[in-house]
């Protein structure tokens, strides 16, 4: 399959001496059936004539804000809604560091903060700017941003130096661009649900029993889902993250009892769910009209069980659907996981465990060991949340394909 035929794609050129090799990129792209559409910051200019980008990619060049010669406006904001990516190649350690912090100064940097579509960059520079703390800082922070770096080569670089800092080929390029079109059709046609975030049991009117998960996972792992061509219901309990995929239909609750509702009705026409959620296990068994006098005396609540979201979804659990759950343990971690595997029907756990560092709520990172049904145990290192997701998801697409096969 030409997995780049027909894609809408904006290259953005910055000043670097791989810009030559931008040539050679536009070339191939086009060649796999690609539109390119061509941005060059003023500093790419020097390495490589607008004329040039232009003659191969077919279509007039943008370099500023407004065409000099009759005064139109090139909308970043158009381009950012046309395109289906938006690759900056070569992208200096500038470029970055402005990508990074939301600096807007050139029309490449507007047409990324307005992109809606996936953005992807190879970096272009000398190795000690590479590997310089202040640019690795700059990747992470767009890596977190679901930005894809397509890692540079090493070798000879212009300064003379040996090293990691060269763009990496066209044809390697174009070879990641086209694995990464594959992964965004994966899961297209099918639906998901995931819950996510906090639950809140209300006591009165103004006060609540609540928990501390942000939602930051739950929210990850629907945006991967998305991201690979899935249409995602997240049922949301109380959190300040947003969904940002068009994909996401969001949901939002308050209670166990409203979130079991949500749920149970989303699952029903679902290829499979992601219990992410930190569901109350209690709520006060009677709510209180108003808000509760303060008296000098204690105040006993009496709390309910609430139902088992995941365990009534394994319940109805059809042999197609995939049910997976997450653990949350301070001890006996890995058995208290397999017996909630086991009770609730899941095809596989994620556990998270208290006691690791940087793991856990309302962090940026988690460290994560599945266990299966059929008992495979992978552990994995603590990463952001959005890559513990994309390795969750590509979990439950080897099982889906297990479950067909089987
Ligand atoms: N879960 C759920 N509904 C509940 C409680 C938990 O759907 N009422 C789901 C969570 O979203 C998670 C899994 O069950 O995927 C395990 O949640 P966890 O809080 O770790 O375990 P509990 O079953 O609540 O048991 P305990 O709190 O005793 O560890």
């Amino acid at each position: 399959m030409r997995m780049l035929n027909g894609k809408k794609i904006v290259l953005g050129i910055t000043g670097s001496i791989a810009a030559y090799k931008a040539a050679v990129l536009v070339r191939l792209l086009v060649k796999e059936g690609a539109e390119v559409k061509v941005i060059m910051t003023d500093a790419a200019k020097q390495f490589i004539t607008p004329l040039t980008m232009a003659t191969l990619s077919k279509n007039p060049v943008l370099v500023e804000f407004f065409n000099p010669e009759n005064g139109d406006w090139n909308s970043h904001v158009k381009l950012g809604l046309w395109a289906d990516l938006f690759l900056v190649a070569p992208a200096s350690a500038n470029t970055i560091g402005k990508m990074a912090c939301g600096i807007a100064d050139n029309l490449l940097l507007t047409t990324y903060l307005s992109a809606k579509c996936p953005v992807a960059l190879a970096p272009a520079m000398d190795l000690d700017m590479y590997a310089h703390a202040a640019h690795q800082q700059n990747l992470e922070a767009l890596r977190t941003r679901n930005v894809l770096i397509i890692e540079p080569a090493s070798g000879e670089l212009a300064s003379g130096l040996q090293g990691k800092g060269r763009m990496e080929e066209p044809e390697k390029i174009v070879e990641q661009l086209r694995a990464f079109f594959e992964k965004k059709q994966q899961l297209s046609g099918k639906h998901f649900l995931v819950t996510a975030g906090p639950t809140y049991e209300s006591i009165d009117a103004v006060r609540f029993i609540g928990n501390y998960s942000s939602g930051k996972m739950g929210y990850a792992i629907a945006e991967e889902l998305a991201q690979r061509g899935a249409q995602v219901t997240l049922v949301s309990g109380p959190v300040s993250v947003c969904a940002k995929h068009q994909n996401i239909k969001v949901e939002k609750v308050s209670s166990a009892e409203e979130m079991y509702n949500a749920a149970v009705r989303a699952f029903e026409a679902a290829d499979g769910a992601v219990m992410a959620a930190a569901v109350a296990d209690f709520t006060p068994e009677e709510k209180q009209a108003g808000k509760l006098k303060r008296k000098n005396s204690a105040l006993t609540l009496k709390l309910a069980a609430t139902k088992d979201i995941a365990a009534a979804l394994g319940k109805v659990k059809r042999a197609n659907q995939v049910l997976v759950g997450f653990a949350l343990e301070a001890a006996n971690e890995q058995a208290n996981a397999e017996k909630k595997l086991r009770e609730k029907n899941l095809d596989f756990i994620v556990l998270n465990s208290m006691n690791d560092a940087g793991a856990g709520f309302n962090v940026d990172t988690n460290k994560i060991c599945i266990t299966d049904k059929s008992g495979t145990k992978t552990a994995y290192d603590l990463k952001p949340k959005a890559a513990v997701a994309a390795d969750i998801v590509d979990k439950i697409i080897a099982v889906s394909r297990k479950e067909i096969k089987g």
